[in-house]
């Protein structure tokens, strides 16, 4: 078992490895009250893993995204009233990001903030939305953009979990993971070099080694930046660009890892066209990384995907969209060198659609 603290006001630790959902039993098993909320899918698969007994309240979210609603969160609440918890109970969070997100903020509002455990079953989810305690709904005007901080009080990742992902969902989650190797986590990028392979077939152990890197990464940035306003940031690397290719596309036409492995692509490009990137080599190494994660590098690939084209100019209009845009230009994360980024670098839109152009050919 590996466990990664993560150093907040009140700090808690990441467990990553075989046996993490027997230790969030233990740590559950230690309140008075407790109550559920998992994601319908994870817990078919994979909830006799939380064995907390018939008398424990339990709320089944509908799959991914569609828990990211109101009425669902509303639902939430009324099941926590119901169960009778009180301010010392504990929320147990079982699921992918999105249960993640929907059960952290039913545990930020009720009764103005219990406490909570994240137990992730996504590669995304333990690698990333499960650390730091983002909590958000999505409206019909986007996603979101309703949330709170509420950082939980321990997270237990399980690999084994991912064995049942759908080779969409996992390789969805393996964009991010390669966005922390460019980020610099731990010699991440030359252990994804020399086991690619093994890590695309979910070799349990190797897969525990990465979420690890990818979560200490994740801890380390939460622990320097809580309230996302500076240091986290980094972790954008390769989103702007990813947001306004999945907004061309439509919902849902282009999995969120997929454009981010494009992403981190172009950002690279991005770097070299602005002469910000000082290591001339990391762009090549980068593709042939992702080539063998069995991610794409290319728009032309992601238009492929979605089935429609994504032509550079409305990418580029999308841009303006962005919440991380500001009026005076374009503002990127981009790579210096392995695992060093300039945070906000402004870019004229005229070489941004350059580098998109390139990436469409
Ligand atoms: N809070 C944060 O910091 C943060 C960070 C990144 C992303 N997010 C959010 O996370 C969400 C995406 O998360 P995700 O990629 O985990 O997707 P997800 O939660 O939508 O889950 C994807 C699918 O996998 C299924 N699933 C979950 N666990 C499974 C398992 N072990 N085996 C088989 N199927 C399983 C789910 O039912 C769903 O159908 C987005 O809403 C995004 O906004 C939040």
């Amino acid at each position: 078992m590996r466990t990664i603290r993560v150093e907040t006001e009140r700090a808690y630790d990441v467990f990553v490895g075989a046996g993490a959902l027997a230790l969030a039993v233990d740590h559950a098993q230690g309140r008075q009250k407790r109550a559920v909320l998992a994601d319908e899918t994870a817990w078919k698969l994979h909830g006799n893993g939380l064995n907390f007994g018939p008398q424990c309240p339990l709320l089944l979210l509908p799959p991914g995204e569609p828990a990211k609603e109101t009425a669902v969160l509303h639902r939430c609440w009324e099941f926590l009233a119901a169960s009778e918890l009180t301010r010392d109970a504990l929320l147990v969070a079982f699921g992918g990001g999105a249960a993640l997100d929907v059960a952290g903020l039913s545990a930020a509002l009720y009764m103005r903030g219990i406490d909570w455990i994240a137990v992730p079953t996504t590669l995304l989810a333990q690698v990333d939305a499960a650390i730091g305690g983002k909590t958000a709904l999505n409206l019909r005007q986007g996603k979101n953009l309703v949330g709170a901080f509420h950082q939980p009080v321990g997270v237990y990742a399980d690999p084994h979990c991912l064995t049942t992902l759908r080779t969409s969902d996992f390789r969805s989650g393996l964009g991010e993971v390669l966005k922390c190797a460019l980020l610099g986590s731990m010699g991440l990028m030359e252990l994804l070099e020399s086991h690619a392979g093994a890590l695309v077939a979910r070799e349990l152990e190797l897969t525990g080694k990465v979420v690890a890197a990818c979560a200490s990464l994740k801890a380390r940035l939460v622990a320097a930046d809580p309230l996302d306003r500076g240091a986290r940031r980094e972790l954008n690397l390769g989103h702007t660009f990813a947001h306004a290719i999945e907004h061309v596309a439509g919902p849902g036409c282009v999995p969120h890892g997929l454009a981010v492995s494009v992403g981190l692509i172009l950002a690279l490009a991005l770097a070299e066209e602005a002469d910000i990137l000082r290591d001339a080599t990391l762009t090549e190494r980068t593709r042939r990384l992702a080539t063998s994660l069995d991610l794409p590098t290319s728009i032309t690939q992601l238009a492929q995907l979605a089935g429609k084209p994504l032509p550079p100019e409305e990418i580029l209009r999308a841009m303006d969209l962005d919440k991380k845009t500001l009026a005076d230009g374009l503002r990127f994360v981009l790579p210096r060198e392995l695992g060093q980024v300039e945070r906000d670098a402004a870019v004229a839109p005229r070489r941004v659609l350059r580098v998109l152009q390139a990436a469409c050919r």
